[in-house]
């Protein structure tokens, strides 16, 4: 067998020492499946004296992580520290520009500076892999950038945060507020001590944006995505969805039309019978459509050391075989840059959730605005009565854009007996 791709590892956490351990514990069908030996060298953590799970006698320990890509030992630079700055930006580029192939999870990184990422890459001939950076274990960067290449794609969207998708889950299941459950996300493990990144909707978008990129043939571009979290989700909402049959998601959608392409994150209504709707708990799920193929869809765990280093290690693989491809799909030069389309040009079915004092003609003012705006109405459903008092009443559009809602929602939000902000999900038929 030839001899061995030597790897310097950086950041030894959840990811770093799953790598590490994947590396050792499947090392012969690693080596076959790459033609070679694939082997850690050197690495580069915060702490030395951690206790990692994984023995590091033997390997070279660099404090100043860039180091690695200075190392003639290592032929490979893996990056797993994270973050869009600092170290790990800094060791990319010093990787890359020494003309070292580099393999990251970094979404962070990806979203954030990816253009000018693939364009050293290019320029280097040193190529970055990311697979773990978007759904974990999910093959999804492959799928799309290889699988999928000979199709047009028109719309990728998928459940790319495992702690949002946790949350509103259990918020259904058990029918508890969002809250509650947020708090035993954190007592478990599943959601950060600071859930903001990925309860508001960052996390998830960093990885729809590589998506969009990928599928879509631009450059990557984050300020061009329309973010919302799941803070305001409610489990009446919830339990009203389901009656309707929808269940919520909180779904990142990027899709393709004559008139452009439109990125958004935020909590959608999806039909029970969506192979979407049944992805629970921690699990992810990415979905793409393309005019030769159809619908394809993926599902499995989106984080965690072994999922994630599932997709470092075929990235390396693939490093080892001399497998290489665009960081996004196409050469950067070929990539368009025109801005996607603004929020206020979606269209969409909607669910309006009001709560109304229950007395005469208060619907009637609701559909007025509805009407004014030229929103029709698909259903209505009012739960209980309490004369004088609030009531929950739920309306579901027909298609209508953005903007048109908006402004009838301005509306009806300053009716006097709509007592509280209207819950408003957009409905996907996915
Ligand atoms: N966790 C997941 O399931 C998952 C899934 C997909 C993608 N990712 C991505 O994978 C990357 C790593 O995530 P993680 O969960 O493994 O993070 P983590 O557990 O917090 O580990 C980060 C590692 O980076 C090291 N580090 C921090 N600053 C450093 C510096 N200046 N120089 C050298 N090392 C430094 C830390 O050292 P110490 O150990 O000494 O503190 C730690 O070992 C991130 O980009 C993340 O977004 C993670």
């Amino acid at each position: 067998m030839s001899k061995a791709l030597k790897l310097g590892v950086a950041g030894l956490g959840t990811v770093g020492a799953g790598v590490l351990n994947l590396l050792r514990q499947n090392a012969e069908v690693i080596a076959a499946r790459a033609g070679r030996p694939i082997e850690v060298v050197a690495v580069s953590a915060r702490d030395r004296a951690r206790d990692r799970g994984v023995d590091v006698t033997g390997l070279a320990w660099h404090e100043d992580a860039v180091a690695l890509a200075a190392d003639p030992n290592v032929e490979v630079v893996v990056e797993l520290i994270g973050g869009s700055e600092g170290p790990a930006r800094k060791l990319v580029e010093a990787a890359l520009n020494a003309g070292k192939p580099v393999v990251t999870a970094n979404k962070a990184l990806l979203a954030t500076h990816g253009a000018a990422l693939a364009q050293l890459s290019e320029a280097k001939a040193s190529p970055l892999a990311y697979e773990a950076a978007v759904a974990g274990g999910i093959p999804a960067i492959k799928a799309l950038r290889e699988g999928l290449a000979g199709n047009r794609i028109s719309r990728v969207a998928g459940i790319l945060n495992g702690t949002c998708n946790y949350i509103l889950t259990e918020m259904r299941v058990k029918g508890l507020p969002f809250a509650t459950v947020l708090k035993t996300a954190q007592e478990l493990g599943y959601a950060e001590a600071d859930p903001a990144f990925d309860i508001d909707g960052v996390d998830a978008a960093h990885k729809l944006a590589i998506l969009a990129a990928l599928a879509f043939g631009h450059q990557v571009d984050l300020k061009a995505l329309h973010i919302e979290g799941i803070r305001n989700v409610s489990a009446l909402d919830i339990a009203l969805a389901g009656e309707l049959g929808y269940r919520i998601k909180l779904l990142g959608i990027a899709s393709q039309d004559e008139a452009g392409v439109t990125a958004r994150v935020h909590p959608c209504m999806v039909p029970e019978a969506s192979p979407i709707a049944s992805v629970d708990g921690v699990f992810n799920a990415v979905l793409a459509e393309g005019d030769a193929v159809g619908r394809v869809v993926l599902q499995g765990r989106g984080a965690g050391a072994g999922p994630t280093a599932s997709a470092v290690v075929a990235d390396l693989i693939d490093i080892a075989r001399g497998r290489t491809a665009p960081v996004w799909g196409a050469a950067s030069a070929t990539l368009a840059t025109a801005p996607g389309l603004p929020m206020e040009r979606h269209r969409g079915a909607y669910y309006l959730r009001l709560m109304v004092l229950d007395q005469p003609g208060v619907i009637a003012d609701v559909t007025g605005a509805l009407r004014d705006a030229k929103i029709s109405l698909e259903s209505m459903l009012q739960r209980g009565r309490a004369p004088g008092e609030a009531v929950p009443v739920v309306l579901v559009t027909h298609e209508c854009e953005e903007a048109e809602m908006q402004s009838a929602l301005a509306r009806i939000a300053a009716l006097p007996s709509v007592v509280e902000p209207p819950a408003v999900i957009r409905i996907e038929e996915l």
